[in-house]
């Protein structure tokens, strides 16, 4: 995995910045970004783009531990997609991250949904709606690259990147601070 600071900026992958910022809209059509989810969106963008990894740090953290370490598998999806799309989209990483993606989110979104229901979070209903709309995405690549279009590499790693930036770090804060002082830790 490439974690170079100096990674070269040529390649496939350095419009993706541009991209993210000239249209702000990855293919789910979500809420506009937050002034918050912007910058951390564009920063990992930026990084994305030059081919480096997304390290984990205390900024990505919700700190709920269980979902944190959910959230770094996440992490490693996207830095597994980083590098691929970086060296050529091969379609065997992508194909392993697509259906590596699918697996997790199945069991991500589960395990927050249980903690909804077990704490009576009242806003369960539009965060599952967000989950449900991952899905039907997610659902919709793997579709694509099944129908042979193996180069979407570039579009799911934006609508990763995005995803990480505007439902974990802005929607999974919100319901943070209530599962807390429920007691999940
Ligand atoms: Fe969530």
């Amino acid at each position: 995995m490439n974690t170079s600071p100096h990674a070269s900026s040529s390649g496939p992958i350095r419009d993706l910045q541009p991209t993210l910022h000239s249209h702000g809209a990855p293919p789910l059509q979500p809420k506009s970004l937050s002034s918050q989810t912007t910058g951390i969106g564009a920063l990992l963008a930026e990084q994305a783009g030059r081919g480096q990894s997304i390290e984990w740090s205390p900024m990505l953290s919700i700190g709920i531990a269980s979902i944190d370490a959910q959230h770094r598998v996440l992490v490693a999806y996207i830095n597994q997609l980083t590098h691929a799309v970086a060296h050529g989209q091969t379609a065997r990483i992508l194909q392993a991250v697509l259906a590596g993606l699918d697996g997790y989110t199945r069991i991500h979104f589960r395990h927050e949904e249980r903690l909804f229901a077990l704490h009576g979070w009242t806003e369960h209903v539009d965060h599952a709606d967000g989950h449900r709309a991952f899905e039907r995405q997610l659902a919709e690549f793997r579709r694509r690259f099944e129908d042979g279009d193996t180069s979407i590499g570039l579009e799911v790693l934006k609508f990763m990147i995005y995803w990480l930036a505007e439902h974990i770090l802005s929607d999974d804060m919100a319901y943070s601070a209530f599962l807390r002082e429920h007691g999940v830790r």
